[in-house]
């Protein structure tokens, strides 16, 4: 077994992750990520050799998020066209959203990247939007966690979820894109090369408490399983005929 083969025998920082992690974050098993499926994760647990910097790190994140945008376009379509979709998916995605990207990624922003933008006095306008934006996504993602539950969706509850994805993918699009462009390469005009390396030292201690191991790869894994579970996971399906 998977699980088996990757349990050092003997204790260390490793098994206390994943020990960490068994006993800290229920909430993870509770939006249906396996225990099994996060161990294997932690295989490469994500230490000084990896070298992830601050703006990579963040930027990857993003790609998370950028493939639980196409989860939400394909299951508000479906909602549309009345053709089946699971909600259990649409709920699991909604609690990656929340855990992975309002919780952790967006909570690193708002308290450590947004602070020193209005500091410097620098984009001020520009963050101001992105924290209201962050506001409003939370508001989206609790109804549609709240809708993905109930067990007979009503045609106005299908429509009301389906509208919520579709805001959430319609704002969280031009919302990362301009954190890629814009904020995040501000970033090096407004704090020093030390600073900016101990920022991502931070954001990975972070990372490590809250979920007990490296919070990535978990995303990435469980955002796998649901693209399967909607038969959206092979990327050849988005290749042209041209
Ligand atoms: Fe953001
Ligand atoms: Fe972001």
């Amino acid at each position: 077994m998977k699980t088996q083969e990757i349990i050092p025998a003997e204790g260390g920082r490793n098994f206390e992750n994943r020990r960490n992690f068994l006993t800290k974050t229920g909430l993870l098993i509770a939006s249906g990520i396996g225990v099994t499926g996060f161990l294997g994760s932690c295989g490469g647990e994500k230490g000084g050799d990896e070298d992830v910097t601050t703006n990579e790190d963040l930027m990857r994140e993003h790609g998370v998020l950028k493939r639980i945008l196409l989860i939400y376009d394909e299951a508000s379509s479906r909602l549309t066209t009345g053709k089946d979709l699971n909600l259990s998916l649409v709920g699991q995605a909604a609690t990656l959203i929340k855990t992975f990207v309002e919780d952790y990624h967006e909570k690193l922003e708002e308290d450590h990247l947004f602070p020193r933008f209005e500091k410097a006095g620098q984009l001020a306008d520009l963050t101001k939007t992105l924290r209201i934006q962050h506001q409003k996504g939370r508001i989206l993602t609790g109804r549609i966690i709240t809708n993905a539950k109930k067990t007979n969706l009503t045609s106005d509850d299908k429509k009301a979820m389906a509208q919520d994805m579709q805001a959430f993918v319609r704002m969280y699009s031009p919302h990362e894109a301009r954190e890629d462009t814009v904020l995040f390469p501000a970033l090096h005009k407004i704090i020093s090369k030390h600073e900016y390396d101990s920022l991502g030292e931070d954001f990975e201690k972070k990372e490590k408490e809250q979920f007990g191991g490296d919070g990535f790869d978990m995303a990435v894994d469980k955002v796998t399983e649901i693209e399967k579970g909607l038969n959206i996971y092979d990327l050849n399906l988005f290749t042209p005929n041209v």
